[in-house]
């Protein structure tokens, strides 16, 4: 009886911790995002009210202003239940056999033109001797989309990203090198924490939210897979390798 007790009792405890934890992480997201969503609603309700004062005119810059920072809430909205999606094992996955070559040939094709257009030159090693994966195809790409997207954020003209695709028996590694801005040693372990951004103020003037990695993240994780990022310092570019276990 004393120890079923003491057994119940640890059991009870350990219960209350995890939804504390659970309760913790909440109360953080809700602050994030309240935080997250207060410049561009207050950049639309300046607008708004300069147009009501007769001040601003529904002008073609004025309202493609207005429609930016709508996308932006709408995108941080998805982002954001995406996220929470994959956090409580949730996020829907439409599985499917797919060849790593393909997925490659897919985030090439979505990069070419940005890339083309920031003059930063993005190269192919596709090496991944016809391997394959288990998995959701548009949610994978993504992961592959994400990481071109920093990398292209965090480069400039005359700079080069590298997209590689290798196996071994067990494994399929995606990575995405560049030779850009890079990441100081202290930052890095950070960078998959939702909303955080090494240089907050140049990041959102960017546009992101600092939530693109926690979305790879946790893509990664939901095929059991596994994500990193490294860099010898700022000015000496930065790597993020994927993992993903290899189908055949
Ligand atoms: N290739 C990279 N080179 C240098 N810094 C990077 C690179 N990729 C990410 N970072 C840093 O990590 C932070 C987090 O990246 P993440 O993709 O999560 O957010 P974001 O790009 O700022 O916004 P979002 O992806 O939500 O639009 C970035 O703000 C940036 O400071
Ligand atoms: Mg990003």
């Amino acid at each position: 009886m004393g120890a079923e007790f003491t057994e119940m009792i640890s059991a009870f405890n350990r219960m209350a911790s995890e939804l504390d934890e659970t309760e913790h992480t909440r109360k953080r997201l809700l602050s994030d995002l309240a935080h997250e969503m207060r410049t561009p609603v207050a950049t639309v309700d300046g607008y708004l009210e300069a147009m009501l004062d007769g001040v601003a005119g529904a002008d073609p810059e004025t309202l493609t202003m207005l429609r930016e920072q709508t996308d932006r809430l709408k995108r941080l909205a998805e982002d954001v239940s995406l996220v929470s999606f994959a956090e409580e094992h949730r996020l829907s996955m439409e599985t499917h056999v797919i060849s790593v070559a393909e997925l490659i040939g897919v985030a090439q094709g979505q990069a070419h033109s940005s890339y083309a257009a920031k003059e930063v030159t993005l190269q192919i090693a596709e090496d991944s001797g016809g391997a394959v994966l288990l998995g959701d195809r548009d949610r994978l790409s993504q992961v592959l989309t994400n990481l071109l997207d920093n990398a292209l954020r965090h480069t400039g003209p005359g700079d080069q990203v590298t997209l590689r695709a290798g196996s071994d028996s067990a494994t399929v590694f995606l990575s995405v090198e560049d030779t850009g801005h890079g990441v100081a040693p202290e930052h890095l372990p950070h960078l998959f924490e939702r909303f955080y951004r090494v240089d907050t103020a140049r990041d959102r003037a960017h546009g992101g939210s600092g939530i693109g990695l926690t979305i790879v993240r946790s893509i990664v994780e939901a095929h059991d897979g596994d994500v990193r990022a490294e860099s010898r310092g700022p000015g000496h570019g930065t790597l993020f390798t994927v993992e993903l276990p290899r189908h055949g």
